[in-house]
């Protein structure tokens, strides 16, 4: 079997134990999709789940750089009959025509500058996506008449430091640490802009730390990415901080239902909402996990926390989404864990030649990728 069927076949079983309602289905069969960012870790997984919906009369089309991959191989784009792969960049105009000639009637806006670091060590070049990037998209949309457009926001990043837990939607903070967290939230206030003044019906959906396949490790990537990575070369992995912290790991097919359910939704129109598993994982359990599952036995080793890294632990609150748009995490982090760890085994090859780690480019793995002394 191809490793992308394996792949397929994940969501389709998601999918069918979602059990999302007919109106649903009727929703989306027979439409045309554009994602933006669909090469990347959330949105190649959204791009099965939306070519399965959308069906033989309709279209995915996935508008992607590949900037996120050491690779301009888009492995992580399922070779499906009805998606479109359009490798081009969010701020060109040629490239915005040619997925708006399609004609879509949902614009799901994945693509980002990713993320925290990153921003910091090119803080121009995030504004430049992040922010400019998303108003052309925002005014194609606008001009095209779309009926949904539907922002990956993210809830890790805008609600600053020192919120109370769990996280709801109406906590505000103006002291957000990483140009990326900025980029973000004005990413959502932008959105909310052209809903009110434009009359785009917008939906902001924020996201939790997001895992499970499809996200490829690399300097600026996520931690249970590079941990697995670095684990099944056999190095020592590096935690910042204590090892007591914790994150509100979300498996990544809870955030596309998520997706999903909010494009389709009415009354999450002009809206914003927190996405995530509502479970706290801590990080050093995470990398004995790590270990154990890949026989790693190199020992754990201890950093300084970074600068920016402000939030010793991330739970939110999902009433609001569970309310708006009947959204419900189904898969708890075991069972995801152990899909991540497949998913590696399975693109083993793909992922080396993908992953991103030129050495002693960012100061927030500097340390890392230099004592593991791998790519
Ligand atoms: N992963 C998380 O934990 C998380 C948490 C909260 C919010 N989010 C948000 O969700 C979205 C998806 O996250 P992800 O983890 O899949 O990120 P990702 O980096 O894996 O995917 C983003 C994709 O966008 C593409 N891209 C970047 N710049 C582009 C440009 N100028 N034009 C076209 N494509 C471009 C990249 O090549 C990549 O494939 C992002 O907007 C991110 O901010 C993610």
């Amino acid at each position: 079997m191809q490793a992308y069927q394996k792949r397929v076949d994940l969501v389709e079983n998601y999918l069918e134990r979602v059990s999302l309602d007919k109106d649903i289905l009727n929703y989306y069969s027979g439409r045309t999709v554009l994602v933006t960012g669909g090469a990347g870790a959330i949105g190649s997984n959204l791009i099965i789940a939306l070519s399965s919906l959308v069906g033989n009369d309709g279209k995915v089309i996935v508008l992607d750089n590949l900037s996120a991959i050491d690779s301009q191989e888009p492995f992580n784009v399922t070779p499906l009959a009805n998606i479109m792969f359009v490798q081009g960049d969010i701020r060109e105009d040629k490239d915005l025509k040619r997925a708006f000639k399609e004609e879509p009637s949902i614009v799901f806006h994945l693509a980002a500058f990713f993320a925290n670091q990153n921003s910091i060590d090119y803080s121009q070049e995030s504004a430049e996506v992040d922010v400019i990037g998303q108003i052309k998209l925002l005014e194609y949309s606008t001009i095209s008449q779309v009926e949904r457009f539907v922002y990956a926001s993210s809830g890790c990043a805008i609600y600053g430091s020192y919120p109370e837990l769990p996280l709801k939607e109406d906590f505000i903070s103006m002291h957000l640490t990483t140009p990326y967290q900025v980029n973000k939230m004005t990413g959502e206030m932008y959105c909310n802009f052209y809903y009110h003044h434009f009359g785009l019906p917008i939906v902001n959906c924020r996201f939790f730390n997001s895992y499970g396949p499809g996200e490829a490790p690399g300097q600026y990537r996520n931690v249970i990415p590079n941990f697995i990575y670095w684990a099944m070369n056999g190095r020592s992995l590096p935690i910042t901080g204590t090892g007591e912290e914790t994150r509100d790991f979300t498996y990544v097919l809870d955030l596309v239902q998520g997706l999903v359910k909010a494009a389709y939704t009415r009354k999450a129109v002009g809206e914003n909402f927190n996405i995530a598993a509502c479970k706290e994982v801590m990080i050093r359990d995470l990398a004995e996990m790590v270990n154990k599952a890949t026989n790693n036995q190199a020992p754990i080793y201890f950093k300084e926390r970074r600068k920016w890294d402000t939030k010793p632990r991330l739970l939110a609150s999902i009433e609001k989404a569970k309310e708006l748009i009947d959204y419900k995490p189904f898969v708890d982090f075991e069972e995801g864990f152990k899909t991540n760890i497949e998913w590696f085994q399975d693109y083993w090859e793909q992922i080396v030649e993908a992953s991103d780690f030129p050495p002693g480019m960012s100061s927030a793995v500097r340390g890392a990728s230099s004592i593991c002394g791998v790519k």
